[in-house]
């Protein structure tokens, strides 16, 4: 359909949207665990998967808020407020974008996101863009572009950040993700991201990104009655998602460095999970009586390998192999070059899936 000149797909997916009675929405990513957030949504029948992209997955389902609870591993869901074609590389393509969105109803969006638990009013506008490959604009110039159109249609403020200041609390915050040609709108529903979880309220350095570690959880398959072991479980992050993801488990969390065990306290408050100081070069647990590992080992680069493991970084695996049951699993979070280790300790390694996650490489390994 042409709105205003502009090729957009916005009021054809509304049409289609509102005769079956679903709600588009749009999860956003790391990048790398696209096809896992779509499989998650597959999985627990929350709705059908319309788009995989570069770090988003476009769904529609009847149970929004439903579908908002079940997919950990998104690093947020959004409402989906339109898709607008023919947005190319130059300058002149943001009017293109800021035509689009003359399709987008932002009034009934901010009506569905209040239905939906989020915030009553607001504080104003505030958007935050992100493109895939090289344009001649920048990421603030497709925020304003977008900000200035919505505040003017829903008659608030809007807030750039292209001065570095950070929009002011209780702000509705709209998403604009452009790959290729395409712009994808969202709002966010709920005051925070996703991926920003109630229980994380103590951290340390090189903590893991929670939708990661959920989709690592996923990866590892753990049945109820399993013992899962993080043998350098810093802040528990991978055993509280576990634990999330699958109630009923043993859960064992080891770390030498007791700043981390009391971090991993505090976040796994009311998870049944056992936290042991411990090196992870000789664990105290024993021969062959772990079903998985999930383990974000130290990488020697914002967090230093101590004990055992400080220059032999190989012990941990060989460890890993003596705990882990015959046909058990492991799911490790690797420095991009390091998936040898692994398979030298006797693992066979079943997938590797690079993913980017804080602006740096990492691979995620499952071994066997
Ligand atoms: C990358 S952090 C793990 C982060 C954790 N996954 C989280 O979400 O917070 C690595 C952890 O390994 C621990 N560590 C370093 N050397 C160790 C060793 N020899 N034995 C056990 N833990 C060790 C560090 O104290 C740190 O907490």
């Amino acid at each position: 359909m042409r709105d205003g000149g502009v090729p957009s797909r916005v009021a054809t997916w509304r049409r289609r949207t509102m005769r079956a009675q679903l709600v588009a929405l749009v999860a956003r990513t790391v990048r790398g665990i696209e096809e896992l957030v779509a499989a998650e949504v597959r999985r627990s029948g929350v709705g059908s998967v319309d788009l995989i992209g570069h770090r988003e997955v476009h769904l529609s389902t009847p149970d929004p808020a439903r579908a908002m609870a079940a997919l950990a591993c998104a690093d947020d869901v959004l409402l989906l407020a339109g898709l607008v074609d023919g947005v190319g590389r130059t300058k002149a393509d943001l009017q293109r974008l800021g035509r689009g969105l003359a399709g987008v109803d932002a009034r009934r969006l901010m009506r569905l996101r209040q239905r939906l638990g989020g915030p009553a009013g607001s504080a104003g506008i505030d958007v935050s863009a992100s493109f895939v490959g090289r344009r001649t604009y920048n990421r603030f110039d497709i925020e304003d572009t977008v900000g200035h159109q919505l505040a003017r249609v829903l008659g608030l403020a809007y807030h750039s950040r292209r001065h570095g200041t950070r929009p002011p609390a209780g702000t509705c915050s709209w998403r604009v993700s452009l790959e290729g040609s395409r712009a994808t709108v969202g709002l966010r529903i709920g005051d925070r991201p996703a991926h920003r979880r109630a229980y994380k309220q103590a951290t340390v350095a090189g903590t893991l990104h929670p939708p990661l570690a959920a989709a690592m959880v996923g990866l590892a398959g753990a049945a109820p009655g399993d013992t899962v072991l993080d043998p350098c479980c810093g802040a528990g992050t991978l055993l509280v998602e576990q634990h999330h993801a699958v109630p009923g488990l043993r859960l064992l969390g080891m770390d030498c460095d007791g700043t981390s065990l009391r971090s991993a306290t505090a976040n796994a408050a009311g998870v049944p999970v056992r936290l042991v100081r411990a090196d992870a070069g000789r664990l105290p647990v024993a021969d062959r009586s772990v079903d998985r590992i999930l383990v974000n080992p130290p990488w020697g680069r914002r967090v230093p390998a101590r004990g055992l493991l400080a220059g032999r970084p190989e012990r941990l695996w060989a460890e890993a192999r003596r705990v882990l049951r015959p046909g058990g699993r492991l799911v490790a979070l690797l420095h991009e070059c390091e998936p040898a280790p692994i398979a030298c300790q006797g693992f066979s390694v079943v997938t590797t899936r690079a993913v980017r996650v804080s602006g740096a490489s990492a691979l995620v390994v499952t071994g066997t």
